[in-house]
């Protein structure tokens, strides 16, 4: 059975002069005994004049029970309750009594054999009515973020809140175990090529120039380990000015690791070992180790994706063989232009309405397609098959693709037929989307399917800019065996790089590589992408005067601590387990920021806003 190892009562410290036990720790043991309590009104009811509330504090809730006979003031002042309340109260703990031959136990809460009959109340603060009742889920974000510390006060999230607790002691616990030391490194930093916009902030004391926050701490751990540190990490705070969605946030944090000496299999073992830690640690649960790997193409041409949720099956399969002369002709004119045809089998998915299949219509042409072929298999024989274009379809051809992709009646097969990186990307969403409409995966929410993703290209073409970028960053090194066609440009696309990502359950988890530590070979790879001597000279001197001192080789990854801690806690948005985040505008609606500056402000540190003009 699963546990929550990390939600276990810890109030160690006691202040005697507000409560002697917090609210889920009185048993029938305790009975007789007397006790105080300090925490917030959860309830009240009024059962014929005699007040119960259930008191409620970080660890849990306790009934108490005003009567008359005990204290008449307190039972009075009882009646003024209302919900979140602050108060303490005094009394004895008694067992639940019987009712007409009928228990009061409640079974639900772990203090419900007990109860404290009052015998003082003190109320230490009032409260209004709250925006939101705390016990129900609130659909509206907005609402729940403008009062984010009432949306905290509700069990699940304190309980999120102190499993990122759990989780990131366990990681900072085994990093120490394994040598590393937890370094920081700047927060008022210098623009790295991590691949998103930067925060930049004015310098006042250097007119006109500018620090950018880190996207990561890339480049300062690479320079920790040519001052030869060898083994550093950080939960470091990482900022990017990009579009946000469930799993991003403009300021997120990664547990940042660095190693000297260090091979990709001893990475690996690591970061294996420390999930499992986190795991055990924060819920409980054994995670299976070693971590299958997929090398990048593999996981792309099965799963249309880098980061494959595996859980259910539905991989895609490549048809490309049996349709190269075609007399359909969209399938013939794909593969000779150089493209592949490809499909899925939406097991038992044959019955998908019209309104379905045109949503998986749009799915599909988001990510590039021309369209969206499809067969409703109705029945065995292939006459009963529903679709726009089996009539193009040679029995052959049928009969291949009904053996290929174990085609069964109800099944719903989708069709993708473009370049194969289109492909991909159109049957790789489409998977995800069928999965998502039939809910494969109920039931599964416990299963925790972790790999590797190796192998990745270390440059990729991008056609809108016509130059090549990194895939991870241009401090990536490239495969031993494949750094030779540095040389040749037509064979940039095929140069792997020692990078890989860390996946679970179809997220990306963390991401790292092992690094380029030569001089020359780093102002190589900055040539190919586009960053000419001068540019290298002022924006990476540092770095690459570094490399000329004695850099030993070096690797490292970082994982996304609020994502991990997201899954390890079952919620589907990183939201959920931050304390403070921003909602998808990149506002915090509590605090309201970003917010306008006073004229002096700006002017202090050299900045014209052009907004402000306008508004002049
Ligand atoms: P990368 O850019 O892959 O690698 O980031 C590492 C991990 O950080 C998490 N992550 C995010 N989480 C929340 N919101 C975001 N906006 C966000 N962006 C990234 C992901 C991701 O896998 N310096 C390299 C690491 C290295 O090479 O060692 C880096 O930052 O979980
Ligand atoms: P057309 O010949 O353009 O009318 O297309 C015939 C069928 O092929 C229609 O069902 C289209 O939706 C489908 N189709 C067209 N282009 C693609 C594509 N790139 N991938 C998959 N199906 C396509």
């Amino acid at each position: 059975m699963e546990v929550d190892a990390c939600w276990r009562p810890t109030l160690t410290l006691r202040n005697l002069m507000y409560r002697t036990h917090h609210c889920n720790e009185l048993r029938k043991s305790h009975a007789g005994e007397t006790v105080t309590l300090s925490g917030w009104v959860n309830t009240v009811r009024d059962q014929g004049g005699v007040i119960f509330i259930d008191i409620r504090d970080r660890e849990g809730v306790t009934q108490c029970v005003f009567r008359a006979e005990e204290n008449a003031e307190a039972a009075k002042l009882s009646h003024s309750l209302r919900s979140e309340d602050v108060i303490q109260v005094a009394g004895r703990v008694d067992h639940r009594p019987e009712i007409d031959g009928q228990s009061t136990i409640n079974e639900k809460i772990e203090t419900g054999e007990v109860e404290i009959v009052v015998t003082d109340l003190t109320i230490l603060n009032k409260a209004e009515v709250l925006p939101f009742q705390l016990d129900k889920e609130l659909s509206n974000e907005d609402l729940r973020m403008k009062h984010r510390y009432l949306d905290l006060r509700r069990p699940r999230m304190t309980r999120n809140l102190r499993t990122r607790h759990a989780i990131t002691k366990a990681l900072r616990d085994g990093l120490d175990e394994n040598g590393f030391a937890e370094i920081e490194t700047p927060i008022l930093s210098k623009s790295t090529p991590e691949g998103a916009r930067d925060f930049l902030v004015p310098s006042r004391l250097n007119p006109g120039k500018f620090y950018a926050l880190p996207q990561a701490p890339q480049q300062y751990k690479q320079l920790l380990m040519v001052a030869g540190i060898e083994k550093y990490f950080q939960i470091a705070r990482c900022f990017r000015d990009e579009d946000l969605r469930a799993d991003r946030q403009p300021e997120f944090t990664q547990v940042d690791i660095e190693a000297s000496f260090i091979s990709t299999e001893d990475i690996f073992a690591l970061i294996e070992g420390l999930l499992t830690k986190v795991f055990a640690e924060s819920r409980g649960v054994e995670i299976k180790t070693p971590f299958d790997r997929l090398d990048y193409w593999d996981a792309m041409d099965r799963y249309g994706n880098d980061k494959p949720e595996r859980r259910f099956g539905c991989e895609i399969v490549d048809l490309s063989e049996h349709f190269k002369d075609s007399g359909f002709g969209v399938f013939k004119r794909a593969i000779e232009g150089g493209g592949v045809v490809r499909a899925i089998n939406a097991k038992g998915f044959a019955g998908v309405s019209t309104g379905q299949i045109k949503r998986l219509e749009e799915v599909a042409k988001e990510a590039g397609a021309g369209g969206l072929a499809y067969i409703q298999v109705r029945g065995k024989a292939h006459d009963t098959w529903r679709s726009p274009i089996v009539k193009f379809f040679s029995e052959e051809e049928l009969a291949a693709i009904e053996k290929d992709l174990n085609i069964e009646e109800g099944d719903l097969i989708l069709f993708g037929c473009d370049s194969r990186r289109t492909v991909c990307d159109v049957l790789g969403r489409l998977r995800l989307e069928c999965c998502e409409m039939n809910n494969w995966l109920e039931g599964k929410e416990g299963e925790l399917d972790f790999l590797w993703v190796v192998d990745f290209p270390l440059l990729d073409y991008d056609d809108d800019e016509g130059k090549w970028n990194a895939v991870h960053h241009p401090f990536t090194r490239p495969k031993a065996c494949d750094e030779a066609l540095l040389e040749d440009e037509s064979k940039w696309g095929e140069i792997r790089a020692e990078a890989y990502d860390v996946v679970l359950n179809g997220n990306e988890l963390g991401g790292g590589s092992l690094r380029i530590h030569e001089r020359d070979l780093q102002a190589q790879m900055f040539r190919v992408l586009g960053v000419d001597d001068e540019e290298q000279a002022e924006n990476f001197g540092h770095i690459l005067g570094a490399f000329q001192y004695g850099a030993p080789p070096h690797g490292g990854i970082a994982l996304g601590l609020d994502r991990l801690v997201m899954l390890a806690c079952k919620e589907e948005s990183i939201r959920e387990v931050i304390a403070f985040p921003k909602n998808n505008k990149g506002i915090d609606l509590m605090s309201a920021s970003p917010a306008e500056v006073d004229f002096k402000q700006l002017r202090e540190i050299y900045v014209k806003s052009t907004v402000q003009e306008k508004k002049d």
